[in-house]
């Protein structure tokens, strides 16, 4: 496993899956300014590489993330210097846009960006016993990593507003309930191991129909239903499945 920083390991394995690790685990994966850019570089590779299949996005120690690193809150030297740091450089949007289906292990606790991230990915799985929230209300805050918008990707407006505003974390189980997590796992069992057998799976079909499917289905979320239709159309042509010759 190669590492771009070593805040973020990143493999790319033989069988199409791409392994991101955040691995600060004695700071509970806590997302600093140095974790953001080497995220940055980790999805930028996996954007560029065509051969690959599927993401897994998972952490080393005890929690996947504790969120942003509020100790790094306010330190910027000038407000030009705090929007080049944190507005110039988005990796969200660019995990958001990845072409290739993301898997996310969760375990422990997923709090604010640890869990935006994961609202950033396709297929949330989550180990027995993980907690998730948006704790930015409490801090004086709102999310500001994508998840007042990511979260209504997944989840009716009516669920995620009560979520986002309260700040409370809860159990994956009850996550699960409001659709913020996609499966909760029996205790004892391994996520990682899950996930990557998950992404496994997806990276042995035909590449293009499942990178066509993705975007499909994401055109379909974001576009009004005439232009969902016809970008599926025009997916499909590239899949050369309305080729008569
Ligand atoms: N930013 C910076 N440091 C953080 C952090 C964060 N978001 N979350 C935890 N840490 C640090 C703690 O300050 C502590 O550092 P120290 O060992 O130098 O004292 C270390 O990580 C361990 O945290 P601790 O609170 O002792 O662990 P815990 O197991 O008792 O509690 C949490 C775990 C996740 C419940 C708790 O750390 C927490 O609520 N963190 C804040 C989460 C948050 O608000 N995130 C959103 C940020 S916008």
């Amino acid at each position: 496993m190669g590492e771009i920083d070593e805040v973020v390991r990143v493999q790319f394995g033989e069988d199409g899956v791409a392994e991101i690790v955040l691995s600060r685990p004695e700071k509970l994966n806590v997302v600093n300014l140095r974790m953001r850019d080497a995220l940055i570089e980790a999805f930028s590779a996996v954007r560029d590489f065509p051969e690959l299949g599927a993401l897994v996005l998972r952490a080393e120690g005890a929690h996947f993330s504790a969120g942003a690193d509020i100790g790094e809150f306010g330190n910027a030297e000038s407000i030009f210097e705090a929007r080049r740091i944190r507005w110039d450089r988005d990796p969200w949007y660019l995990l958001w846009t990845l072409p290739v289906p993301k898997v996310v292990a969760l375990h422990g606790y997923a709090l604010g960006s640890g869990l935006e991230m994961a609202l950033l990915c396709d297929l949330r799985i989550a180990a027995h016993g993980t907690r998730v929230g948006l704790p930015e209300s409490k801090l004086g805050m709102l999310p500001a990593a994508g998840g007042t918008r990511s979260i209504s990707a997944w989840v009716t407006p009516s669920k995620a507003l009560p979520f986002i505003m309260a700040g409370e974390p809860i159990d994956a189980v009850q996550a699960q309930i409001l659709g913020i997590i996609d499966e909760v796992l029996p205790e004892g069992a391994d996520v990682d191991e899950k996930a990557l057998s998950y992404a496994r799976r997806l990276a042995a079909l035909p590449r293009v129909a499942v990178r066509a499917a993705l975007k499909a289905a994401k055109a379909a979320r974001e576009l009004p239903l005439r232009e969902g239709l016809a970008a599926e159309r025009r997916l499909a042509y590239l899949t050369g499945q309305f080729k008569y010759d």
